[in-house]
């Protein structure tokens, strides 16, 4: 009853399987939906055994962050201008620009849901 009521505040929810295979430092790109009729792509990472989701989009002109390991073992990157965003909150690192969109993460055994 509560999981469900709490459901309607959180929004949608996507399960990824198998997200424990991911190692510590490193992030992959995820497509939830199809991307041309309006689904979308996140880097999902994990850091300090947490797991992040992160919009590919790049808030600052439109360049795309990239999957790999962290930069500096902490920050997701987008190679177009080098910009670094924290995945934890989509801040950007050393550089003025808005943050990059991140999504809510819950963490269920060897799966996790995220909240688009
Ligand atoms: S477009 Fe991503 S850093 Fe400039």
């Amino acid at each position: 009853m509560f999981e469900r009521l709490f459901g309607w505040f959180r929004g949608p929810s996507v399960k990824i399987q198998g997200v424990d295979k991911l190692p510590e430092g490193e992030s992959k790109k995820i497509s939830i939906g199809d991307p041309m009729a309006g689904g979308t792509e996140i880097i999902l990472c994990r850091r300090d055994g947490k797991l992040f989701a992160v919009d590919v989009l790049c808030p600052h002109e439109g360049g795309r962050i990239v999957a790999g390991p962290l930069h500096e073992g902490r920050y997701v990157m987008c190679p177009l201008h080098n910009y670094k965003f924290d995945p934890a909150n989509g801040r950007a690192i050393g550089a003025a620009c808005k943050n990059a969109r991140t999504y809510r993460v819950v963490a269920r055994g060897g799966d996790c849901e995220v909240f688009v």
